[in-house]
């Protein structure tokens, strides 16, 4: 018998118009947790998508503790190998509860009736084996924080009595706490002898859980071993084809005149009167933590949500926003944090996703697209971040994960607004892709416009911003300088919650 709870070799996958995968292979024993790295694109979902039986290889071969996968598996062969995905977007029902959520597709029944209490008391006693005992099995999923729903895919993944667990950037929508959890979650799983592949573009997040790597690059494999054999610059270099010398590019800051004021903004129960200035050509960042108030701030502005009181002046006047596009029009726009919901019409091109929120460019006065334009347009989003597409007319839903979040930020950059607003502008982006729309952001500084990022991660924001605005619980609590602020003070100021009355 193999000594590989997984083995796959020579993979090969196409799509129309893409060869995702070329002769990869990976090998994954059982009791460790291997980090699958690669660029947006490189092949690390479709390779598990393979292994889970969600896709079906071209070639290739697969042993799953040493049974030897003959023809196409499909999702039921590879769960009942013991095989559990839990995928990139999270996929929950969002109006069911959590325990039907569990047992969605194989639900228990009994006498002809779905047996709710077993289902209850099965979901109840699987979240206790994950140290989870204060989650109502009949709680709405989508009344939960992300970090919740992930522990309730993890939960639902084990009910089939997984051995190897599959989980594709679990990390990237998660609080800190909430990923420590998870970290704690995924240390029990490998104590009981649990293999998992885990991918993450945070690449400094993984000391604390990986023992392996497998490294891909544009659909090849390149190199696997030891985590603790590599060092970070190696593990970059072998996923990116080169090195990255600078992982944060800051461009010296001219603050200019000032551009946007807001004064005392206050909209529903997470914005209590925020007020800031910022200038032409800077960076501000927003921290905080999660539910600190800095995307509803920024929504309230963008005129995504309703603002209870307070002004937003841009160029000294006082803007009448009622909706974002009023906001677009008048030279505000929001890149939103959740691509799925907000961001990007998934079923639709990434030609007509880049287009829809600039028609007003590229329309004739009759309302006619002009394609010239519009295929001008396209191109300058294509060529300003490095988009891994077949060509522009394939569903923007067939993109790798981090290409789908490039179009978000790509079609902003087609039209030229005062203020650009990036919520999460890198979640789910590759290290090499992240320097892309850094540079991006500072060439937007350059030319006077003001970039507002929101960032959870603060090497991120403490690398990029010029000013660093700090929120929590729905105000601002301090202003620091990025250049000499240690991490410690953002998160005191993050952590000053004052007194509740709004
Ligand atoms: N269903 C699909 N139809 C067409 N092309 C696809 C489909 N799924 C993936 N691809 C293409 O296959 C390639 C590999 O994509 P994949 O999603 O595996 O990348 P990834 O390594 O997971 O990237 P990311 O880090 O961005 O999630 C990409 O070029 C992608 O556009
Ligand atoms: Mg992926």
């Amino acid at each position: 018998m193999s000594e590989y709870a997984v083995s796959m070799e020579h993979i090969t996958k196409f799509f129309p118009g893409v060869k995702a995968l070329d002769d990869v292979q990976l090998h994954l024993r059982t009791g460790e947790v291997m980090a699958l790295l690669g660029e947006n694109g490189a092949g690390k979902s479709t390779l598990m998508k393979i292994l889970s039986g969600v896709y079906t290889r071209d070639s290739g071969d697969i042993e799953i503790f040493g049974n030897r996968v003959e023809g196409d598996l499909n999702t039921r062969q590879a769960q009942e190998l013991g095989v559990a995905i839990i995928h990139q977007e999270l996929n929950m029902c969002q109006h069911l509860t959590v325990a039907n959520n569990m047992f969605l597709g194989r639900e228990l029944i009994k006498g002809g009736r779905l047996d709710f209490a077993e289902m209850n008391r099965q979901a109840v006693e699987q979240l206790a084996k994950l140290g989870i005992n204060d989650l109502a099995p009949n709680t709405v999923v989508g009344t939960l924080p992300v970090g919740r729903q992930q522990m309730v895919e993890i939960a639902k993944a084990l009910l089939i009595n997984a051995k190897v667990l599959v989980m594709d950037e679990p990390s990237s929508a998660l609080s800190n706490a909430e990923i420590d959890e998870m970290f704690r979650i995924v240390k029990e799983l490998r104590s009981q002898g649990c293999a998992i592949v885990y991918i993450s573009h945070r690449l400094q997040e993984l000391h604390h859980i990986v023992d392996s790597v497998t490294i891909m690059r544009d659909g090849h494999y390149i190199t696997e071993g030891k985590f603790a054999d590599f060092t970070m610059d190696e593990i970059i270099a072998n996923m990116v084809g080169r090195e990255i010398t600078e992982q944060f590019p800051r461009d010296e800051a001219h603050q200019g005149k000032k551009v946007l004021e807001v004064k005392n903004l206050r909209a529903g129960r997470a914005v209590k009167g925020i007020s800031f200035d910022a200038y032409e050509g800077e960076v501000l960042g927003f921290s905080g933590l999660v539910g600190a108030g800095r995307t509803e701030t920024m929504r309230a502005i963008f005129g995504a949500d309703a603002k209870d009181s307070g002004e937003v002046i841009l160029d000294g006047k006082p803007l009448n926003i009622n909706s974002p596009a009023d906001a677009i029009r008048q030279g505000i726009v929001l890149a939103p944090e959740d691509r799925k919901k907000d961001g990007l019409c998934t079923k639709l091109s990434i030609r007509e996703n880049i287009a829809l929120p600039n028609l007003d460019l590229i329309c004739n006065k009759i309302g006619t697209v002009l394609r010239g334009h519009e295929n001008k347009m396209i191109e300058k989003g294509k060529s300003s971040l490095t988009i891994k597409m077949a060509n522009a007319e394939v569903a923007a839903g067939s993109l790798s994960g981090g290409n789908q979040q490039k179009i978000v930020v790509a079609k902003w950059l087609a039209r030229d607004s005062r203020v650009v607003i990036f919520d999460e502008p890198t979640r789910g982006i590759d290290v090499a892709a992240k320097v892309e729309i850094y540079q991006i952001i500072n060439q937007l500084k350059k030319q006077g416009v003001v970039v507002i990022i929101v960032s959870s991660e603060l090497p991120e924001v403490m690398g990029i911003s010029d000013r660093i605005l700090v929120m929590c619980n729905g105000r601002i609590t301090g202003e620091v300088d990025p250049r000499t602020v240690t991490e410690q003070e953002i998160m005191t100021y993050a952590t000053q919650f004052g007194s509740n009355e709004g």
